[in-house]
């Protein structure tokens, strides 16, 4: 506890800092110096509140012009892999005569898991960057430049928000800024960019909560994740996420859109020891740098990100001298959507045997159900909890600078602008503020949901997972993909039919990287309109890349990151051709499929034969499969405990 030594009682020390300001560069220097929001008279020309009916006129003209950059990339990543039959400048020609329309729209969605999804799913976007030679060799780069749409849950969010909020740097320039071998939970605070310590985070928050906000743990994990990933001193204070929109690369469209997903809670959700947790029909709710809103027909509508916080009642601000700017803290965004308290807490007062994180209905699990009870911050099955004394200090200090308790600090609190006082709307079921938990909890911890809308029209979704549900050894069971299936089937959204997790373990679709949804048969909609899935979960290649999140995945130095990058070089590229030759190729012909349809080209000869190599061909072995315990593919002798005495871990 040594920490909160000498906890400092914030509330008798702040008074509310609600600055007059009205024009942008003074509002910046309001946000830099202090991370409350500030209120400024509101405009008058904007629409509050939109029906989801389609995407905003921002997100169309974007996308738009978004496409003639994924043109020039896609045309290049096509160039390099020079496909048997193929007319790359027939296909060229049809895209441009089609005004750019038939750009295939790709998108990368990176799951929850901790430090441990954002550090490898940082090493996947490596792997297909065009600025980095090795891709080009072979043969992947370029895709990251290809795509439309970057969505991110939980840990998986720390890449998408920071990349975008640092102009879309190379990974190698990123992560040189991160300085991320301090343990974040753990870091000394150096009073520089890289950690502040957690007194001062208290106090930022704390300038929050005396301007009129509620404040959570999401506010205090995203101001200490702001210190690794945003940019700028003091953690990024002032950094928001719809200034994204203000980045060089983003006005150029040379980055893709990025956003962020999380779940509101609703009234009637269950408890456990007073925490409530989200059913898996939940609604999800979207974070881009243009909106904050949900696609659910629950709620169907969508606000401008830059003015959320701001109180808005019937589509109107309720006070014309009192909009909010500032409360869409980049720091914030990416709390919220990493807002897990609930789980550790239930986790840890359970001693693990309650809502695993981050899976919490894994009916098929090969977990070992017979590992004993070591201590509290392990769980039945050996997992590592999230450590109980962290958890109290974090509690503690919410008591003693604000007074306030759990399980009110474990929900991050959004003023709700989509009330209305027509009481036959839905959307009044929200009240005045929404709650929101890690989407991870609503059993779909990756996040695809905002990119099977139809409005989005995706054709082709890199799904990357890394949520350690395979127990014990924390490997991926591949049930949250198929839940995404269930889901949008039961809404009616288009995805690929992905089978059970026996299935996936049985056919090593955990292990490598799997195609879903070749044959439009295998969709849920039957149709062209269902995007192809690229499935890739985290597996060793060339390292062991199970860390603990809570463990080794905090502090990481160069030399481990320079492990995991090539761990997932090596998975993206099957180790070089080495394991599988074709591969590459292969994965050219998926990306473009779903667009042959839309310009009347057909699919090749050598891309039939490679999707049905690699598609999934809709058969299943649901027989119980082996405890996964993979070896290094590209270097199957070396176990476990040998690589681990030997490696930079
Ligand atoms: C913005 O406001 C600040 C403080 O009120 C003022 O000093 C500055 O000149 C203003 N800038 C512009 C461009 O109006
Ligand atoms: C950081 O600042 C705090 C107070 O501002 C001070 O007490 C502490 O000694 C400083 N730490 C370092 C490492 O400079
Ligand atoms: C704070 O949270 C409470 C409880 O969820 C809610 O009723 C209230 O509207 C919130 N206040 C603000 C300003 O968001
Ligand atoms: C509206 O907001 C302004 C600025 O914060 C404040 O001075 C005023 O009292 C508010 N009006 C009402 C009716 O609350
Ligand atoms: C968890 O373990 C602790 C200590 O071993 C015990 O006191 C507590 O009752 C256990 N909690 C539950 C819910 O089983
Ligand atoms: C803290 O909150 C409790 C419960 O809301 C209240 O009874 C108590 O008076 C508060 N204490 C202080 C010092 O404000
Ligand atoms: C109230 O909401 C219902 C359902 O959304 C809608 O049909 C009706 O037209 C609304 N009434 C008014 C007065 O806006
Ligand atoms: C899955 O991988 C294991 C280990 O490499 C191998 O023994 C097994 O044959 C593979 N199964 C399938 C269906 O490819
Ligand atoms: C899909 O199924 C229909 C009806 O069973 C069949 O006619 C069609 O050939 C199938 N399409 C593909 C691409 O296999
Ligand atoms: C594949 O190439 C990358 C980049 O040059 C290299 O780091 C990696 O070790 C190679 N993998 C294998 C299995 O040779
Ligand atoms: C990581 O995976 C290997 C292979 O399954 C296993 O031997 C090892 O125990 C795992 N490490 C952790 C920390 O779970
Ligand atoms: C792995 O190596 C680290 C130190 O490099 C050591 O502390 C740890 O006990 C090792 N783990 C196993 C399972 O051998």
């Amino acid at each position: 506890m040594q920490r909160f030594s000498t906890p400092i009682f914030i509330i008798s020390i702040i008074f509310g800092g609600l600055a007059k300001s009205q024009n942008e560069s003074s509002i910046d220097q309001a946000l830099s110096a202090n991370y409350a929001p500030i209120t400024v008279e509101c405009p008058t020309n904007i629409q509050w509140v939109r029906p989801a009916n389609g995407l905003s006129k921002e997100e169309v003209e974007w996308v738009s012009k978004r496409k003639v950059v994924v043109f020039d990339a896609l045309h290049d990543y096509l160039d390099r892999l020079t496909l048997e039959d193929f007319d790359l400048h027939e296909f060229a020609h049809r895209i441009k005569e089609s005004n750019y329309q038939n750009v295939p729209t790709l998108a990368m969605a990176i799951s929850g898991g901790g430090y441990r999804s954002g550090y490898t799913g940082t090493g996947i976007m490596r792997a297909m960057d065009s600025r980095l030679p090795a891709a080009n060799l072979e043969k992947i780069g370029g895709l990251l430049q290809s795509l439309t749409y970057l969505t991110g849950q939980s840990g998986g969010g720390f890449p998408v928000g920071s990349f975008l909020t640092h102009n879309f740097p190379t990974t190698d320039e990123l992560v040189q800024l991160w300085i991320s071998q301090l343990d974040a939970f753990n870091a000394v605070p150096d009073n520089s960019t890289a950690a502040g310590s957690f007194a001062s985070m208290f106090i930022d928050i704390g300038q929050k909560y005396a301007a009129g906000f509620n404040v959570s743990t999401s506010d205090f994990l995203g101001r200490d994740f702001a210190y690794e990933f945003l940019p700028g001193v003091r953690g990024g204070l002032g950094v928001t996420w719809s200034g994204i929109r203000s980045q060089s690369k983003f006005i150029s469209h040379e980055m893709p859109l990025g956003m962020v997903q999380a779940t509101a809670l609703e009234a009637d959700d269950p408890r456990y020891y007073g925490y409530q947790v989200p059913s898996s029909d939940s609604p999800f709710y979207e974070f881009t740098p243009f909106e904050f809103g949900s696609w659910d027909s629950r709620i169907a509508a969508f606000t401008p990100m830059e003015w959320t916080g701001t109180q808005i009642s019937d589509g109107t601000p309720v006070n014309s001298s009192a909009c909010v700017r500032g409360f869409d803290r980049a720091s914030f965004v990416m709390g919220t959507a990493a807002s897990a308290f609930n789980f550790w807490e239930v986790e840890d007062i359970s001693n693990g045997t309650l809502v695993p994180f981050s899976k919490r209905s894994l009916s098929q699990s090969s977990a070992s159900k017979t590992a004993k009870l070591a201590r509290r911050d392990t769980g039945p099955n050996g997992e590592i909890l999230f450590p109980a004394v962290q958890l109290a200090e974090i509690a503690f200090a919410f008591k003693e600078f604000f007074n306030l308790t759990t399980p009110f600090i474990a929900f991050p609190s959004w003023p709700n602008p989509f009330l209305t006082s027509n009481t036959s709307s839905s959307s009044t079921s929200q009240g005045e503020s929404i709650t929101f938990v890690d989407s991870s909890e609503s059993n779909q911890s990756i996040p695809v949901w905002p990119l099977i809308q139809p409005a989005r029209n995706t054709s082709f979704i890199i799904a990357y997972e890394d949520g350690p549900d395979a127990l014990p050894y924390g490997w991926i069971a591949g049930a949250n993909l198929h839940n995404s299936y269930l889901a949008a089937n039961t809404s009616g959204l288009p995805f690929p039919v992905i089978p059970p997790v026996n299935t996936l373990q049985n056919k090593n679709y955990t292990l490598k990287p799997t195609l879903f949804g070749c044959d439009i048969n295998l969709t849920t909609t039957k149709s062209s309109d269902s995007p192809i899935v690229l499935y890739i979960a985290n597996a060793p290649y060339s390292a062991y890349t199970n860390y603990t999140w809570t463990g080794q995945a905090g502090a990481f130095d160069a030399t481990q990151f320079n492990e995991i990058f090539v761990n997932s070089f090596n998975q993206l590229t099957q180790g070089n051709g080495t394991l599988e030759s074709d591969w590459t190729t292969c994965l050219g012909c998926a990306v473009i499929d779903r667009t042959l349809d839309k310009i009347g080209m057909q699919r090749t000869n050598q891309c039939q034969e490679c999707l049905q190599k690699y598609c999934w061909d809709g058969t299943y072995d649901q027989r119980t499969p082996a405890i996964l315990d993979p070896s290094l593919a590209t270097n199957p002798g070396l176990g476990y405990l040998e690589w681990n005495a030997t490696s930079a871990l």
